[in-house]
This record gives structure tokens, sequence and C-alpha cells, in this order.
């Protein structure tokens, strides 16, 4: 399956030199003059599609660039990769599976084949059981056990459990205000997390869904099992079990087994990555919350920008252009992070959510054919909505020694006409990304402060600490409104650009080998937390700090 990519190490294959050769060209290059050269440049490098708009023009690129970076792309086979994913291959090879997302939202019902067989019947089929419930809960004929309709509902989930449904609920607030339900979301093992919830919930109204993938993640069942028990101690006969759990696995045996009825599992599938898994089952909390109707039409914009992704040459295909870019930082200017900064309140657990989605997908270091990278893979995905991030972090952005290439996501209408809010929100929006690129150079500094009246040592004293370099990286994203198409869409681009670049990179995106040892790892050190110690058999850190534990509860009784 690797034959044709890995033939050749990818940083001496002819694209990736052409590119070495071409940053050096382009290291004197500052974005004033492309832009001052050039006044088509908007039009030249930016793109409309499913309803977004992508600026790339404020990029470290020319025309030269472009192509150079596509013929990387094509030179990694994107084209074939896509091809495969869609076809329902197993592109995960360490997992052997296949990595098929975007049948769950497969609207136009093309059959995608596994293993020869057609999964679409499938997915509607869950789909059609995810509908009927969430009629029954939103129009109250789904009670509680003592008759009472469902008021909370708990969601028990970690990562990818966790991460794309909580985030989507907080992203489409404005649409789940009316469902006269409260979502809460439990993740953490941390008691502190579980009580919080608990103490905010009634067991009569409240319904707890257990989502894991696995059914075998220590967090989930840990805290399923804690709610469960204060629910029976609540007075709830282990009957009503059935009225307040439901769960969302892909081993339907082992919900099955921790007690949760046959009926109340919605299953989904082993080629659904968890961190892919919202438009599965797994996005069921937010079907409770937003509607059916409106789930579909998460689904629906997703799909829109499958359809792109999957159809549209490489040169105007919105993720594999933000693919590019990224790799163009990442492993021609050694930009060792990326800033995700969605201006939208509501977008608030976004960029959360795609520390997942990239980090856990490409933070690899060996190839798919398993010989180490000897190039940066994933950066580190990191950022808050705007404008708060103005006044924490973007100091470093303007003057810090590091470059961070930053995506700036913005909907161009807000659902609060309050006042001049949205059209401030909006200049700092695009006030932020030009003086990044523009900057503000030693001549303006001077003229600017001459005319607030400042002159001789004074003025050229604070003339280096007033300039600001520019030539700083961004791509924007507007939509017209968040909603849940566009956020759907939204959502789908950014999985397509993580794919893109892990094709590139010839990595993995796919398993996660590295949190699974962090897992295998806490469940050897339990044990010893419960025990009196002293332990020995570790590294003398990891023993001193059990035994300080130890000495500390055995002081506390
Ligand atoms: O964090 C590792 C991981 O395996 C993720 O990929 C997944 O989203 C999460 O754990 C939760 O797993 P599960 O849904 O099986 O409980």
């Amino acid at each position: 399956m690797d034959g044709v990519v890995t033939s050749m190490q990818l940083t001496r294959s002819p694209a990736w030199v052409a590119l070495e050769k071409h940053k050096k060209e382009m290291a004197s290059l500052h974005m004033r003059s492309l832009f001052e050269r050039d006044p088509g440049r908007f039009r030249r490098f930016s793109l409309s599609s499913c309803d977004i708009l992508l600026d790339y023009s404020k990029n470290r690129i020319t025309e030269q660039t472009m192509a150079l970076l596509f013929a990387l792309a094509r030179d990694a086979d994107v084209e074939g990769w896509r091809e495969r994913m869609f076809r329902g291959e197993r592109i995960n090879v360490t997992e052997d599976r296949a990595v098929l997302h975007v049948a769950l939202r497969n609207r136009g019902n093309r059959p995608i084949l596994v293993g020869g067989k057609d999964v679409m019947p499938a997915v509607n089929s869950v789909l059609g059981r995810i509908a009927a419930f969430v009629a029954r809960v939103r129009s109250g004929e789904w009670r509680g056990y003592s008759g009472k309709r469902i008021r909370s509902v708990v969601n028990i989930g970690i990562g990818g459990s966790d991460l794309g449904p909580v985030m989507v609920c907080e992203a489409l607030r404005p649409y789940g205000r009316d469902s006269g339900l409260q979502m809460h979301f439990m993740s953490n093992i941390d008691g502190s997390h579980v009580q919080e919830i608990l103490d905010q919930v009634d067991p009569e109204t409240t319904l707890f869904i257990v989502s894991s993938k696995s059914f075998s993640t220590q967090e989930t069942l840990t805290n399923a099992l804690s709610c469960r028990r204060w629910f029976l101690d609540s007075g709830a006969g282990e009957a009503a079990i059935a009225r307040h759990f439901v769960s969302v696995s892909a081993n339907v045996e082992a919900a099955q087994r921790f007690g949760i009825l046959p009926d109340n599992v919605f299953g989904f599938w082993d080629w659904v990555g968890g961190r892919y898994s919202l438009w599965s089952a797994i996005g069921l909390p937010i079907a409770l919350y937003i509607g059916m109707e409106r789930f579909e039409e998460l689904l629906a914009g997703a799909h829109q920008m499958d359809e792109h992704f999957r159809t549209t040459p490489l040169e105007q295909n919105m993720p594999v252009i933000m693919a590019l870019l990224g790799i163009w930082y990442n492993d021609f200017f050694g930009a060792q992070s990326h800033a995700i900064l969605p201006y939208d309140h509501y977008l608030h657990r976004l960029t959360a959510y795609l520390q997942q989605a990239e980090m856990e997908s490409n933070g690899k270091r060996v190839q798919r054919n398993g010989e180490p990278v000897d190039y940066d893979t994933c950066p580190v995905i990191w950022g808050e909505p705007g404008t708060n991030g103005q006044h924490a972090y973007f100091q470093l952005l303007h003057q810090g020694t590091r470059l961070v290439p930053a995506d700036f996501i913005a909907p161009l209408e807000s659902y609060h006409h309050l006042g001049e809010h949205h059209a401030i929100l909006l200049s700092n929006f695009f006030g932020q990304t030009r003086a990044l690129m523009w900057g503000k150079n030693a001549a303006e500094v001077r003229a600017e402060l001459a005319a607030a009246g400042m002159q001789g040592e004074e003025l050229e004293a604070l003339v280096p600490h007033k300039v600001l370099p520019g030539n700083r990286p961004s791509n924007t994203l507007l939509i017209p409104k968040l909603t849940p198409r566009t956020l759907g869409s939204l959502l789908a681009l950014y999985e397509h650009k993580i794919f893109v670049q892990g094709v590139i990179w010839r990595v993995d995106s796919f398993d996660q080998w590295g949190v699974e040892f962090g897992k295998q790892v806490a469940g050897e050190i339990l044990p010893d937390l419960q025990g009196s110690g002293p332990v020995e058999k570790y590294d003398s850190s990891t023993n001193g700090l059990i035994g300080f534990y130890l000495e500390h509860s055995a002081r506390k009784g």
C-alpha cells in the first residue's frame, strides 16, 4: 500500500528540495511588498466553498510557492489516498481499519463498501434509532422513573467521546435554548468534575449517556459507575436504570454487560475514529439538544465539504490549501505551533476539539512503514477565542521571536444584535490579521511619536520597542453565520486538512499508540497507590512521588 509514496526519503524528493530552495529565496521577502506589488492579491489567494471564505493572501507565498506545494501534494499522491479513504480501504494501517467518518454524513447515500459490504444501511438504521429516541425525549414522551420528563442530560465520555459533543453543543447554543434540556459533560476522572455535575442534577429528571467507543476507557467507566451508584443511592430502584442510562458504543456487548439494556445502546463501528466520531451516535447529546433536523443539517454541512474535498482539483481545494500552508511553515520555516483563533464566543471549545483532532492524528514520529521521520510533523495547536487572546498572548504573536501561523475564524453575523458589539469584534478580527501582516516600521513609529510631540533621544529610545516587524502569516476564515450547516462544513474542512497533512508526512493519522501507553502506565500504578508502600519498582522519581503520596495518605488516615 505504501509502494508509491515511501520509495524515496521525503526530504530528498525533488518537490521537497525545490521548496527548501524556494524558502531561501522567500526569506527576505516581506508580505507588505507582495501586497504593494499586486493589488489583486486578495482575489488571487482566496476562495469560497460551502459558505466558507478562505483568505490566504496574508501568507508568505507567491504563485510559485503554491505551485511547488501542490507538486509536493501530488508527489505524496494525496489524490490517491483521498480516493482510498472514500472507497473504504483500510488506510489506518497499524489498526488495520478503514477510515470512514465520511460515511456517517454521506447524505447522498452513495454506497460505501467496507470488506465488500455497503455500510450505508447500517448508518441510516442507527440514525433512524437516534431520531426516534430524540423525538421521545424532546417531546416528553420518554419519562424518568417517577413520571417526570427529562430536564438534564449528562454525557459521560472523554476525548472524542466528549470534545466533539461539548464543542458542538456550545457552538449551537442558540439552537438548543428551547430544548428544555440542561447539558452536562462529565469527562475528567477527577472526582471534583463528577461531584460538581451531580450536585446540579436531579436523579428523577436526568438522562445519563455513557459514551465510549471501546467501552473500556477507565475514566468513563469509573465515572459511569459513580453516577450509577449515586442514582441508586437516591432511592431509585435497579429497574429505573433503563429510564435513565443509555450508551453509545462500538462495543455493544460490553455496554450491555455494564447493565445498559440492549434497546438503550446506540452502536457505531470500528471504522469511526474516536476523534472523528461526533457524526456517529456519539453525536446523540447534540441531537438531543438541537433536535434531529438540526443535527442532520450539521451532517449535511460536513457532507458538502466532503464533496468539495473529494471532487475539487488540488489547486482550488480548501482543505488541501490549508494543509499545504501549514506544512510550509512547519517544515520550511521551523514554526513549532499553530494558533486557531475563533472570534465567536460560541466557538470557545473549538480549539480544544481541534487539539485532539490534529495532535492525536498527526503527532507521530514514524512513517506508516515504521521508519522514523526526519522532518517535523504536527505542530502544537493552541488558541482561545478573540478578543480575549489579544489581551493575553497576542503580544508574542506581534513582537515575539517565534513564528506562529494562525487561523482567524469569524461569522459575519452574530445571534445577538447588541449595539456595536459585532462591528467592534470584527474590527479587531480584521485589524489583527492586518497588523500581524503589515507591522509598523521604524519610520512609521518615528512619525507617530513626533506627531504626539516627542523628539530627540527620548523618541529614539522608544523606537525599537514600538516597531512591529509584521510579515506574520494568517489565514482568515469567514462564515455568514454560525449555523449547524456552516459548523459542519468548518469541522470537515479541518478533518480533511489533517488528512492531507498526514498523507504528506506519511504517518498513520488514525492510530494513537502514545495515548494507549499512558493508559497502561496508569493501570500499573493504581494498585501501588492502593497499597501501603514503599514502592521500588520504578525510577527514583516515580518511586519517590508515590511514596510521598502514601505517606500523606497514612498521616491523614
Ligand atoms: O485519547 C485516546 C482515545 O482513544 C481517543 O482516541 C478517544 O477519543 C478517547 O480515548 C476515548 O475513547 P473511548 O471512546 O473508547 O472511551
